[in-house]
């Protein structure tokens, strides 16, 4: 696969990211259940990829294995080229759950990956006010979770997350529980952020407009077993406006993954576990 990556800036250079073959199989009471089936991709550095397929395809199977929390059971995911064989660092995941600490306010939250760094006290605040501002809460740096929206929350996990300074960030639906506005809004709001302090980012999603909207690259997965179907260029310029989505060509792709993603029946006669 060969990808044409319009706006990633390591053209030629080796993938940030590789999946190679990656296979996942769970034991379940009949024999074995096939998550992924020799899933291949290469990522390259600061592009946003998005994931999307429809439930049970292996998403968040995918982004485990990339964020060092399940193994593979065959092939293997390498980040800078390196064997992923366990969380890091360098890669930041951010869930569906705001996973905040309740009882810290914005600003400790945003630091507390700091403080077990071991970052001294001056420099925590002032990486942690530089990404709140970059995530638009510093009217809210010392509010406590429970009095934010779930927009904000989610936004305090990116700010959190980004203050870390992993070079990946692994996001598995992290806008899946929010009212369809606050989704938009915060999808134009992570693309300003992105922009400004680039990543390799990899979007899970069973949103076809917002993967769309976001990638450089979107990734459908189809289900039993859990593999690549398809990967769609997404030729858009960035910034993504309303314009940008409002336009024919948005229009088209967004149909062109929906198909891909709402015509899998073939895949539903292919068995999904096997006897053991
Ligand atoms: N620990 C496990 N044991 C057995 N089966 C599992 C396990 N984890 C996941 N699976 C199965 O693997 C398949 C893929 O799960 P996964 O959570 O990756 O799907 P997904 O695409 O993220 O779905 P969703 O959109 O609903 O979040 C599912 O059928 C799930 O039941
Ligand atoms: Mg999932």
């Amino acid at each position: 696969m060969t990808p044409d990556r319009p706006t990633a800036s390591t053209e030629g250079a080796p993938p940030k990211i590789s999946v190679d073959a990656v296979s996942k199989v769970f034991p379940v009471k009949d024999g074995e259940f096939v998550a992924l089936d020799r899933v291949s991709l290469d990522i390259a550095e600061n592009e946003f990829v998005t994931v999307v397929g429809p439930s049970g395809c292996g998403k968040s199977t995918l982004l485990n294995v990339l964020a060092g929390l399940e193994e593979p059971s065959g092939g293997r995911a390498t980040v800078d080229g390196v064997e992923v064989d366990g969380p890091g660092p360098e890669r930041g995941v951010i869930f569906q759950q705001y996973a905040l600490f309740p009882w810290l306010t914005v600003r400790k939250n945003v630091e507390f990956g700091l403080r077990t760094a071991g970052v001294p006290a001056r420099e925590r605040a002032e990486r942690a006010d530089h990404f709140i501002r970059l995530v638009g809460l510093e009217q809210f740096a010392d509010a406590l979770p429970k009095t934010l929206s779930g927009g904000m929350k989610q936004r305090c996990a990116i700010a959190r997350a980004y203050a870390v300074d992993p070079s990946i960030l692994l996001m598995d639906e992290p806008f899946g529980a929010l009212d369809a506005l606050t989704r938009v809004r915060l999808q134009e709001q992570l693309l300003e952020t992105w922009s400004q302090d680039r990543r390799t980012v990899v979007f899970i999603t069973h949103d076809v407009d917002e993967a769309v909207f976001l990638a450089n690259r979107v990734v459908v997965m189809a289900a039993r077993p859990g593999r690549i179907q398809e990967v769609v260029d997404v030729d858009l310029p960035y910034p993504r406006t309303e314009d940008v989505r409002l336009s024919p060509e948005f229009g088209e792709l967004r149909n062109r993954v929906w198909h891909a993603v709402y015509h899998q029946s073939t895949s539903l006669a292919q068995p999904s576990t096997t006897t053991a």
